[in-house]
């Protein structure tokens, strides 16, 4: 199958950054989110995402304002009626993402590709809420989308052959490397990566120094490109502790029990980068 047009829903951080590399390839993409300031800040995103790549000479400015031209919002779903391919990238909640798959089902053409782009809910579990199972599979982008190469790709136990060769095309089409993985909890990425972040938290909460200290020795020790507790802060603490949540709740095992002090930075409201304060500041905050 040959996808042309993509539908994504969800104007974040990862929805915005999707739109980004679908358009900037040349695809046509809608992008929609609930409210018309959801959709305007995503396309807000795009456009100094795009500002960056054209002043360090990745992108021409006429490519830039062309991939912007290329990317259409909407506050409903009805115009994805003509979607060959959507992704799905609204909260990390099971019964909201299973609820959108059953209402695209209806607005999308029967041969549409439904993708989602979960960091770690049961692909399966999604795919069963839709009529077109076998046409739903994981497509789980990286933070920030404009960079990092991977694409997991998430074989539901429905998932077809079709689907996931359709998916790995596309994802190379639009300058990704996918990797095709069986659908578990966390996949294979965020089950490390997340409990390595969860870990580090850990280190902090029992005294053990300082973020910055932390971070400094896992960016020197281990050659990360950034700290743990810095990477937490980019990723957003609600989404580490959502991600722990599933692991621990999925697995049924201790080891992935998140940590008191992720638990008491989301309930302070200290969710990274995007409230400007989490184990690190940022701005004014
Ligand atoms: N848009 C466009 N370009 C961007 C960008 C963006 N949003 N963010 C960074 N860049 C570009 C910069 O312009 C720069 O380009 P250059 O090489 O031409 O100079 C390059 O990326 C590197 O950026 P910086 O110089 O600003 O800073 P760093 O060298 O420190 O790199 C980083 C920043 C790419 C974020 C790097 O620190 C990194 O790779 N960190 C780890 C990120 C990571 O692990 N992400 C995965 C998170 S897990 C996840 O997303 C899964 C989800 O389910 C939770």
């Amino acid at each position: 199958m040959e996808i042309q047009k993509v539908g994504v829903v969800g104007a974040g951080v990862m929805g915005s950054g999707i739109a980004q590399a679908f358009a900037v390839a040349g695809y046509d993409v809608i992008m929609a989110d609930i409210k018309e300031e959801f959709v305007a800040k995503g396309l807000a995103t795009v456009q100094k995402s795009l500002d960056r790549m054209a002043a360090r000479d990745k992108i021409t400015a006429a490519d830039k304002d062309a991939a912007l031209a290329r990317i259409r919002t909407t506050t409903t779903l009805d115009p994805f009626a003509d979607r060959d391919l959507m992704v799905e990238a609204v909260l990390e909640e099971e019964e909201l993402k299973r609820t959108l798959f059953r209402e695209l089902d209806v607005i999308c053409r029967g041969d549409a590709i439904l993708a989602t782009n979960t960091s770690s809910i049961s692909v399966t579990k999604i795919a069963a809420a839709s009529r077109r199972p076998e046409r739903v599979v994981g497509m789980h982008f990286f933070n920030p989308v404009p960079v990092m190469k991977l694409v997991e790709i998430i074989r539901a136990l429905q998932t077809s052959d079709e689907v996931c060769a359709t998916i790995d095309e596309v994802s190379r089409a639009i300058g990704k490397t996918p990797h095709t993985i069986k659908d578990s909890y966390g996949f294979v990425v965020n089950r490390v990566l997340i409990l390595m972040i969860n870990e580090a938290i850990n280190c902090l909460y029992e005294g053990l120094t300082e973020p910055e200290e932390i971070d400094a020795v896992m960016r020197l020790g281990a050659n990360h490109p950034m700290g743990p507790l810095a990477l937490a802060d980019l990723i957003g603490l609600d989404v580490v502790l959502n991600i722990m949540g599933t692991l621990y709740d999925g697995f049924d095992d201790p080891k992935y029990r998140p940590s008191p002090l992720l638990k008491q930075m989301v309930d302070a409201g200290y969710l990274g980068r995007k409230t400007g304060r989490g184990f690190h500041k940022y701005g004014d905050a």
